[in-house]
């Protein structure tokens, strides 16, 4: 048994960035990590193995359609799966690892194991119970389950399982149009699979600016997706190597089977506390089994903090990272602070697609006058030399003030290219300010200024 100032429970990105930061704090800490690995879900079967996976099948989406254009001859590069995974397995590795490596130069101890809250103040793990003056849960989530559906992670798998899959499967089923259900599908469609996306909504990715949905859903038909949209899915049925999918299109309730090797659920997450002993502690929950918090992330026990997914909000986790960061500086005693009008959100393929801020849905719902700047990537002469000038910037702007609102951009790195729109945002910047900056040539980001010029006098190039 030992005496902590803090305990963290969970070594995702939420708990280990607040594990370090109370460390810097000067806080004595630990964080209660059951897992063989650190980083939770986004370094071992999330964020980064996706992207890993994402990238590898972007080269070899590169090699097959742009490599002869340029100039580039020979044959496409064929798939060798093991090797792929191997290259999955050794990025996530070189991730975990740093996390450790941070853990030891902050000297944070890992306690390993499930932990529990027997009462406010203690944390058992294993058979030792631990003081703790400040216990910070950052427990994450997990893969919401879907009546009818009974997922094996072999035939029919959740995100974790699509990640480690036997071989690329010819025929895939993903149900839901969401984050991972387009990131993971993309990556297998461009791996050879025949990949159908079946969506309750006639949308995809809901809760995103109208006309990026409507591009974005072009460019992945284009690239080979299908999508059967307005379709609830009922059941599916499993053997061991193959499984039919069964759904209803909501138009006229007609009844569809489809045929798949594999079936990806990608139909949400849901918060995960289980075995935590919330319950008898008397934490207030929310409705959808959130864990409620104060501006402070204290919850309605003192001493015991909550942050991301776990906790209200989008299941980012960079917004897990902010509020880490910020409960640290709580418990610390000074003030921490998250901005949540400005916590970006990416989908990582390719084109990318990133958002912040407001949408002309939420603006028109609050009557808020605004005002369009929008520029397309076709304007831009390095997305053009480099075969990525599908998609546009979009930037709402306030109509008096000209205040940056929100902004939305579908087209090559637009998960980097967002964040000028987000630091503009910060420090409550006009598109004029934007639109005066000098941006170098020839770059994406000319495409975000152009955009911001738009909201004014007009851009340039277009
Ligand atoms: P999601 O909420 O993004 O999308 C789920 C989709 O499934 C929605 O479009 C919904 O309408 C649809 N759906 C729900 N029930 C259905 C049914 N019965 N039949 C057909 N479609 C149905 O959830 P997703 O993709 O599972 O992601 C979970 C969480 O993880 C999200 O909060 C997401 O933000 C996060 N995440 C973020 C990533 C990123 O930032 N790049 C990557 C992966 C996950």
């Amino acid at each position: 048994m030992a005496n902590y100032d803090v305990i963290v429970i969970g070594a995702g990105p939420g708990g280990y960035v607040c594990a370090i930061r109370c460390a810097q704090l000067g806080l004595k800490t630990a964080v209660v990590e059951g897992r063989e690995t650190l980083g939770g879900t986004c370094l071992n079967v999330g964020c980064i193995p996706s992207k890993a996976l994402l990238h590898a099948s972007h080269q070899l989406h590169e090699a097959e359609h742009n490599f002869a254009k340029m100039g580039l001859k020979g044959k496409s590069p064929s798939v060798d799966w093991k090797q792929m995974q191997a290259y999955k397995e050794e990025t996530i590795e070189g991730n975990t690892k740093g996390i450790e490596f941070l853990f030891k130069k902050n000297k944070i101890d890992w306690l390993k194991g499930w932990g529990s809250i027997p009462a406010a103040g203690q944390v058992k793990v294993g058979d030792e119970v631990h003081e703790a003056k400040n216990i910070i849960i950052a427990s994450g989530s997990e893969p919401a389950s879907l009546p009818g559906v009974e997922v094996d992670e072999k035939v029919v798998v959740t995100s974790t399982g699509a990640l480690s899959l036997g071989k690329v499967p010819k025929k895939m089923v993903v149900i839901g149009a969401g984050v991972i259900g387009l990131e993971l599908g993309s990556v297998y469609q461009r791996l050879g699979a025949e990949v159908t996306v079946i969506e309750f909504l006639d949308v995809i990715t809901p809760g995103m600016d109208p006309e990026v949905q409507k591009t974005f859903q072009r460019i992945l038909k284009k690239q080979g997706l299908k999508f059967v949209m307005g379709a609830a899915v009922q059941k599916t049925e499993a053997t061991k190597t193959k499984a039919k999918v069964t759904y209803k299109l909501r138009k006229d309730d007609s009844e569809h089977v489809i045929d798949a090797d594999t079936v990806l659920v990608a139909t949400g997450r849901k918060p995960f506390s289980d075995g935590l002993g919330l319950e008898a502690l008397g934490v207030e929950m929310t409705p959808h089994g959130q864990i409620k918090v104060g501006a402070d992330w204290q919850t309605n026990v003192p001493g015991i903090y909550a942050i991301g997914d776990v906790t209200e909000g989008p299941m980012l986790a960079h917004k897990a990272e902010d509020e880490g960061m910020a409960a640290a500086e709580q418990v610390a005693g000074k003030h921490g602070h998250v901005n949540y009008g400005v916590i970006p959100g990416v989908i990582y393929t390719w084109p990318e697609v990133a958002n912040v801020g407001e949408t002309e849905e939420t603006l028109n719902a609050q009557g808020r006058a605004y005002k369009i700047g929008k520029f397309m990537f076709m304007g831009n002469g390095r997305a053009k030399a480099n075969f990525a000038a599908d998609g546009f910037v979009k930037i709402l702007a306030d109509k008096e003030t000209d205040r940056i609102l929100g902004g939305h951009i579908i087209g090559p790195a637009a998960g980097d290219l967002i964040h000028e729109v987000c630091v503009a945002m910060e420090f409550g910047a006009s598109a004029e300010d934007l639109a005066l900056t000098c941006h170098a040539h020839p770059t994406y980001s000319e495409a975000v200024r152009e955009a911001a010029l738009a909201c004014g006098d007009g851009p340039i190039h277009s």
